[in-house]
């Protein structure tokens, strides 16, 4: 047994993969971009991308962790001597996502709370107010942070295990209640008609770069979490058979979350078309009118803290795991440092939602924008492709997959084909998500016009 931690099992090890996974990326970020960018042909779009790009990628961090057993840092130098910056570079974006992430997971700890001592206030005026203030949203967050911190500093399976075998099944328990509830609305239909309906009219350039950044998102891949959480698990668990359940089970929160919001938009006659406000703004507002919509309203936002709970936890172990085993510091005390790092992070990051930093702008971008930007849009892909170079063209698919089959004991489905997206067509996706969120295409235009 390692003194870093293990899972108890294959199951612990699927339970906390399926909670990083399952989060913000799902619940407020997937339908408002399904929203937004004419529904289901965007689902269809995002499900054929988490097929091929999201699962070889999973499979693809879940193999070099497993085979290294260390943080990223250690386990892209032990393929490569000079691929270590790989390591660093997801270990800043996880500082910069978690600096946002807890931001927006302290604000569903505000609403949570709003929502079981006064729903009456959780209006569209009422976010404006508190998301441009300073005390309480930097206290939700603070208390975010304390919560995520908590669960990591208990450990792999004695913490992060045991939080997400408790909060997981509760969540799909509450999700499966808000969809019935949701489809049992009064034109309901419509929703779910907007939702499948796939109006491929709508499917252009940036709606394919947002799916497929959502991919990277929302699977936690890129961020180097399935790498690390991997290397606390055993040979015995069949990578392949982990990295599909993982994959479906995410997608299916993700088309649950839009059948819980989209019908119940569409039934009291709301905007699908929100963008971010939607879970904020909207949501509160329908659940003010419905029947029966307090103790709904409580259950959602339980819901999606769950959600951003076990996400966060996931971001958090990538910079513990890297002091634990690159700077020896103890769990405990590598948890305090990454901790606090985050808090000050988050803390510019909140206040530039208000008037205390909310004139600092880079590009004009505010803070919170730019963190989003840098994060999902360079570091996430940039991580992504490394891996893809180290895996497909290093470390060599061959060898790959005698790790990921054990020699041949473990199934691998689509083991035909996992050489040929992770070497080609899953560098060239990433590729493209560079060059189109770098402003060239912009700059190219103009150029020509
Ligand atoms: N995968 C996590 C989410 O979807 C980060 O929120």
């Amino acid at each position: 047994m390692s003194t870093r931690g293990n899972w108890s099992g294959t199951y612990g090890f699927i339970i906390a993969a399926i909670g990083s996974a399952v989060g913000l990326g799902n619940i407020w970020r997937f339908p408002y971009l399904a929203g937004m960018n004419g529904g289901g042909a965007f689902v269809l779009l995002y499900l054929v991308m988490v097929v091929f790009v999201g699962v070889s990628l999973l499979v693809a961090e879940q193999a070099l962790g497993r085979y290294a057993a260390t943080s990223p840092y250690g386990a892209f130098r032990s393929i490569h001597s000079k691929f270590g910056f790989v390591g660093t570079i997801a270990i800043l974006a996880n500082f910069l996502i978690l600096s946002f992430y807890s931001m927006i997971g302290g604000w569903v700890i505000y609403y949570l709370f709003g929502s079981i001592i006064a729903p009456h206030t959780l209006t569209a005026e009422g976010f404006q107010t508190f998301s441009a203030s300073t005390v309480l949203p930097l206290l939700s967050q603070f208390v975010f942070i304390v919560l995520t911190s908590f669960f990591v500093w208990r450990g792999i399976s004695k913490g992060i295990e045991w939080g997400n075998r408790i909060m997981m099944p509760l969540l799909f328990l509450m999700l499966g209640l808000i969809v019935i509830r949701s489809l049992t609305l009064p034109g309901a239909m419509e929703g779910v008609r907007f939702f499948f309906k796939a109006d491929f009219s709508k499917i252009n350039g940036p709606t394919v770069i947002s799916a497929l950044g959502q991919v990277f998102f929302s699977m936690s891949v890129g961020f180097g979490i399935m790498l690390t959480y991997a290397s606390y698990l055993g040979k015995d668990t069949p990578l392949s058979r982990s990295s599909w359940l993982i994959a479906m089970s995410n997608s299916l929160v993700a088309v649950l979350a839009g059948l819980a919001i989209l019908p119940a938009v569409f039934s009291f006659k709301m905007e699908p078309e929100q963008g971010p406000g939607l879970l904020f703004v909207v949501i509160p507002e329908i659940f003010r009118q419905m029947s029966g919509g307090y103790f709904f309203g409580i259950l959602f936002f339980l819901l999606v803290f769950f959600a951003s709970l076990t996400s966060s936890i996931s971001i958090l172990e990538v910079p513990v795991s890297y002091l634990v085993d690159e700077r020896k510091l103890s769990r405990k005390k590598s948890v305090i440092v990454a901790s606090l790092i985050i808090s000050i992070l988050g803390v510019f990051c909140t206040l530039s939602m208000g008037s205390t930093l909310g004139w600092f702008k880079i590009y004009g971008m505010g803070i919170f924008d730019l963190l989003d930007f840098v994060s999902n849009n360079m570091l996430l892909p940039v991580g992504g492709l490394m891996l893809c170079i180290l895996i497909g063209y290093v470390w060599k698919p061959e060898k790959v997959l005698k790790e990921i089959t054990q020699d041949g004991k473990h199934p691998f489905f689509g083991k035909k084909f996992w050489p040929f997206l992770i070497r080609y067509l899953v560098p060239l996706a990433i590729i493209v998500i560079l060059i189109s969120s770098s402003g060239l295409p912009e700059i190219a235009r103009s150029f020509f016009e």
